[in-house]
């Protein structure tokens, strides 16, 4: 579909951006670049911004409840320290605004089986454990398009293994819109942009990083301190070749591109850029740039979250706000799908 035929389908409805973290596990620098820093980029601009910790999606693999708690109020205080204003966007926890699960179930009503069975972040979660994951773990993608659907969000700010997430998210809209002759859901665009949709492991550039993995020094997490952020980048596996003066010739060197790539998202540049100011240097050189970059970008972040998690009432009380908010606009579209769905009330 072309750009204006996108924009005309969407004309009557209210340019808006919806997108979610989940609070499992602490936040890493791959959230950050990947989604965080992106999200903070489109508030204020064109758009309403809306952005949920989704906890919902976070109990479709077993969360310690303590854990839970704790990782959902981090998550609110890295989106909050790294530039979300409260009052400028809509910031809450999905699970205090119970239309995205009343949603969910009638999206659970459109979405074919079949669909739900090319889903490939869900054949990558399950593996050879199909049997035995929660049923959640797979109707999880018809969940994500009733977040993004309750709100009647046009564009949704994503890393790249989230793209098929959202192509599913359209053809949810459509087939509800075409199953009760409406023009009810729009059709929303994935905004899949910057040098840093997928941020690989330190340690293994052919995995992406990981609040699971198994070594600490594989991420940065959002909470580390400067010395240990240092410590991590200049720790950070390389090959030995010094840096190519093109981008083409990073091809074959994962981790290479992985740290180019993120200095180039901490810095605002492209990665071309970054390739043209550090052609031929040796990672004696740019290790170094890089680390002093992170400390001087991700340190005040981590200072700033461990100031707002020492009040946890704060962060409820700005979380039970934007429920409020989210609510008043999710309330009156769920009841006009209820109505178009043909429930009485
Ligand atoms: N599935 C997303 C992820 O794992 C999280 C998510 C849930 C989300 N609901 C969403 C992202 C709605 C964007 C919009 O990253």
């Amino acid at each position: 579909m072309t750009d204006a035929a996108t924009t005309d389908v969407n004309a009557k409805f209210t340019p808006r951006v919806f997108s979610g973290i989940k609070p499992s596990g602490g936040l890493t620098l791959g959230n950050y670049l990947g989604a965080i820093k992106r999200f903070v980029d489109m508030q204020g601009g064109d758009f309403e911004t809306i952005y949920c910790v989704v906890d919902l999606h976070a109990i479709t693999v077993w969360q310690d409840p303590t854990e839970l708690r704790n990782t959902t109020r981090e998550v609110a205080a890295g989106f909050i320290a790294s530039g979300i204003d409260p009052e400028q966007s809509v910031l809450f926890n999905q699970s205090q605004v119970s239309q995205h699960a009343e949603l969910g179930w009638l999206f659970n009503c459109v979405a074919r089986v079949g669909w739900m069975n090319r889903m490939t972040q869900f054949k990558d979660k399950a593996g050879s454990n199909a049997e035995k994951v929660s049923l959640g773990l797979y109707a999880y993608p018809s969940l994500m398009a009733a977040d993004i659907l309750l709100y009647h969000a046009t564009h949704v700010p994503v890393g790249e293994d989230q793209k098929q997430h959202v192509e599913l998210t359209r053809d949810i809209a459509q087939k509800f819109n075409h199953d009760f002759k409406v023009d009810f859901f729009p059709e929303t665009n994935p905004v899949i942009e910057g040098p840093a949709t997928r941020v690989m492991n330190l340690r293994d550039g052919a995995k992406k990083m990981s609040k699971s993995g198994e070594s600490d020094m594989e991420r940065i997490n959002m909470t580390d301190d400067a010395d240990t952020i240092a410590k991590k980048f200049k720790k950070a596996k390389t090959d030995p070749e010094p840096l190519p003066d093109t981008l083409d010739g990073l091809a074959g060197r994962p981790e290479a591109r992985n740290l180019v790539d993120i200095y180039a998202a901490l810095s605002d540049q492209t990665s071309q850029q970054v390739i043209a100011e550090y052609a031929g240097a040796g990672w004696g050189k740019f290790k170094p740039a890089l680390a002093d970059l992170a400390v001087d970008k991700l340190a005040p972040i981590s200072t700033e979250m461990s100031r707002l998690m020492a009040d946890p009432a704060e962060i409820d009380r700005i979380l039970a706000r934007g429920a409020e908010r989210a609510r008043a606009i999710a309330q009156p579209v769920l009841q006009q799908a209820y109505d178009i769905v043909g429930f009485v009330r």
